[in-house]
């Protein structure tokens, strides 16, 4: 198996860039924003529930997204491998990820951090907020608290991956194909190794 992790801040082409990854790579995209969007829209309990957070650009709590993933993983049993796409998002969830793996003897082979400005990152989530009907995209406020709670909760789990020499940093400005491009280059390398 090949396990991804694409992290960055909230706009930082996570999203757009897993869609061209899976393509190329054959991965299984996980992104728990998705899955949590899913649930919102079949007004399931879990999605009621996490909606509350969402819409005020608070992390959902650790023990809901980890069983997500967990069933997802359960779910995709013979895939080539994994690309996660905001997950994991606290330590608490790194943690989790690493023993779940453990379990499929299938580490994460690296971690990809997209780097991109914070101006740039809210200039592209208010314009998304125009038209794409998602409640946290169009009020500053919300994207502000996202992006406090990425770089108080989130940017720390980068350490992790740095310490096991899984983390690689790739610039996420510029056109898309250009991001793509650098993303292949880094993979390339390390399924090589
Ligand atoms: P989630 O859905 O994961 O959203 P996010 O991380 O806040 O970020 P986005 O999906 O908005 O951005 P992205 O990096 O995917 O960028 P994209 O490609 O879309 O999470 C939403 C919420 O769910 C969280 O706030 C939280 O409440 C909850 N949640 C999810 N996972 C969780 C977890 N693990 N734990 C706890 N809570 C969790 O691009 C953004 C925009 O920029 C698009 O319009 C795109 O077209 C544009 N764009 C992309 N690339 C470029 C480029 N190169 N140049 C110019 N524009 C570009
Ligand atoms: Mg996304």
């Amino acid at each position: 198996m090949f396990n991804l992790i694409l992290f960055g801040p909230p706009g930082s082409g996570k999203g757009t860039q897993s869609e061209k990854l899976i393509l190329q790579y054959h991965l299984k995209h996980l992104s728990t924003g998705d899955l949590l969007r899913s649930e919102i829209n079949a007004q399931t309990p879990l999605g009621i529930e996490a909606k509350k957070f969402m819409d005020k650009g608070q992390l959902v709590p650790d023990e809901v997204v980890i069983g997500m993933i967990s069933s997802a993983l359960d779910t995709y049993p013979d895939v080539k491998g994994f690309l996660f796409d905001g997950f994991p998002r606290t330590s608490a969830q790194a943690e989790a990820l690493d023993k779940l793996l453990e379990l499929k003897r299938a580490p994460i082979n690296i971690m990809i951090a997209l780097k991109v400005t914070e101006e740039e990152l809210v200039k592209r989530l208010l314009k998304r907020g125009q038209t794409s009907g998602r409640s946290d995209d169009d009020n500053d406020v919300v994207i502000r608290t996202r992006i406090g709670e990425y770089n108080k909760k989130t940017a720390p789990v980068a350490d992790h991956y740095k310490s096991i020499n899984k983390m690689v940093m790739v610039k996420g400005e510029g056109t898309v194909d250009e991001i793509f491009n650098a993303l292949c280059k880094e993979i390339d390398n390390r399924m090589r190794q």
